[in-house]
C-alpha cells in the first residue's frame, strides 16, 4: 500500500522534561517550522505522557508543559496554522495507545535502544510505560493518521516501529487503514553532540549543564559553553573528510552549518586551517545572534500562562476533531462497543 492513498500530514512531538536543548531545535523544531511554512497540514503535540514514563515533579511538568509550548511557538511554529496542543488534553491518544499494547509484539519492543539505554542497567526497575513507551508514540502519529514525522536521528527507530504497528492492524484486520508514516531526518544536525564527550547525545537529562545548549540560557551563558566545549588540539580541516576520527570537532562544525543553513563543506571552505579559539567565538556569536530572539519570545509568553492555556485548550479541540473520528473506526475495526 502507498501513502499516496493518503492526505499529507505531519505530526511530532517532544517530551517536557525539563528544558528544550539546542539539539531539540536543529534536529526537530526548525523543521517543523519549515514544513508547516511549506502549507502541509500540521499537527505538532507537547507528548506530556510519555514524559511521566519516568518521574516527574508534578509542578515542574505543569510548567514544562507551558514552557515546551511557548518554545515551539518562540521558533516560529504558528498555533492559528498549526496544531498545537498537548497530549493528555486529546484522550485519543491513551486509548489507541492501549490497543496498540495489543498489536505490537515483545520482541518488538525488545530491540528498542532508547528503552536500554534510559532503563540502564536495573531493567527491573524501569516502569511498565517506558517500555511501552514506543507504542504511545505509534498512538500520536496515527491518530492523525500522519504520513510525515520530522525528528531527530535518535527518534527514527520508533517511527519504524510505528510503521510496523500500522502494518500489523492492516494487515491482522484486513484493512487499508494506517498510512506508513515517513521519518523526516533532515539538516545538518540530525544528531547534535554533548559539547562535553562528542560521542554522546545532546540532552536535557544530562547532569553536567555544560553539555548543552539550553534554549532558555542567556548570551553569556551560551558563549561560554561553546568556549568550554571540548575539542581537540588540532587546527580545522579544510573537508568534512578531515573530521574522521574527530568527533567533537565534527559536532562544533555541524551546529555552525545548522544554525547558519549552510552545509559543513561551507563551513570548512571558510574556516579550514583555523583554530578552535578563532572558531569558538564565531560560533557563539552566530548562536546567540540566532537564538536570542526565540529565548526573549519564549520568555515574553511564558508570562502569560493564560494565554498559552487558551492556545493548548483551542489545539486540543482541533486535535480531537481529528482524532477521535479515527479511534472511533478503530473501535470499530477491532469490535469494541464504544457508543453509549
Ligand atoms: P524528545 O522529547 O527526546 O526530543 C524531541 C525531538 O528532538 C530531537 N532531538 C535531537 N535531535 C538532534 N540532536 C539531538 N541531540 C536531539 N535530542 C533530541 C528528537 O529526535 C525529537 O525529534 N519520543 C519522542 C517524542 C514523541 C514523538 C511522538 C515524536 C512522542 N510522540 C510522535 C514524533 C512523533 C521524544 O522523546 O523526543
Amino acid at each position: 500500500m502507498s501513502n499516496e492513498t493518503f492526505e499529507p500530514r505531519v505530526f511530532s512531538g517532544m517530551q517536557p522534561s525539563g528544558n528544550l536543548t539546542l539539539g531539540n531545535y536543529l534536529g526537530a523544531l526548525r523543521r517543523w517550522v519549515e514544513m508547516q511554512d511549506e502549507g502541509i497540514p500540521t499537527v505538532y503535540c507537547v507528548v506530556n505522557l510519555h514524559a511521566i514514563t519516568v518521574w516527574q515533579d508534578p509542578e515542574a511538568l505543569r510548567n514544562a508543559t507551558r514552557e515546551v509550548t511557548a518554545a515551539y511557538i518562540a521558533a516560529g511554529v504558528d498555533p492559528t496554522r498549526s496544531i498545537l496542543f498537548n497530549q493528555s488534553q486529546v484522550p485519543q491518544h491513551a486509548e489507541l495507545a492501549w490497543i496498540f499494547n495489543c498489536v505490537a509484539r515483545l520482541g518488538w519492543l525488545n530491540r528498542m535502544t532508547q528503552f536500554k539505554d534510559k532503563a540502564g542497567k536495573d531493567r527491573e526497575k524501569a516502569s511498565i510505560g517506558l517500555y511501552a513507551y514506543p507504542a504511545l508514540m505509534a498512538a500520536d502519529i496515527l491518530a492523525y493518521r500522519a504520513t510525515h514525522v520530522p525528528v531527530g536521528e535518535d527518534q527514527k527507530q520508533h517511527v519504524e516501529l510505528t510503521r510496523d504497528i500500522a502494518a500489523k492492524f492492516n494487515h491482522d484486520f484486513g484493512v487499508e487503514f494506517f498510512p506508513m508514516p515517513e521519518p523526516v531526518i533532515k539538516g545538518a544536525a540530525t544528531r547534535v553532540m554533548s559539547l562535553r564527550d562528542g560521542t554522546k547525545k545532546m540532552s536535557k537529562s544530562d547532569p553536567s549543564d555544560m553539555s548543552r545548549i539550553n534554549l532558555r540560557d542567556d548570551a553569556d551563558t551560551i558563549a561560554q559553553k561553546f568556549r568550554k566545549a571540548r575539542t581537540d588540539s588540532e587546527p580545522l580541516p579544510s573537508e568534512p573528510a578531515g573530521l574522521e576520527g574527530r568527533p567533537e570537532a565534527r559536532n562544533l562544525v555541524n551546529i555552525y552549518a545548522a544554525i547558519a543553513g549552510v552545509s559543513a563543506e561551507a563551513v570548512l571552505s571558510e574556516y579550514g586551517g583555523r583554530a578552535f579559539s578563532e572558531f569558538k567565538p564565531a560560533l557563539a556569536d552566530l548562536a546567540t545572534a540566532h537564538l536570542a530572539p526565540v529565548t526573549a519570545r519564549m520568555r515574553a509568553l511564558m508570562a502569560d500562562p493564560a494565554e498559552i492555556d487558551r492556545i493548548l485548550g483551542d489545539g486540543a479541540n482541533r486535535a480531537a476533531e481529528i482524532a477521535e473520528p479515527v479511534v472511533a473506526q478503530v473501535y470499530d475495526i477491532v469490535g469494541l462497543i464504544r457508543s453509549r
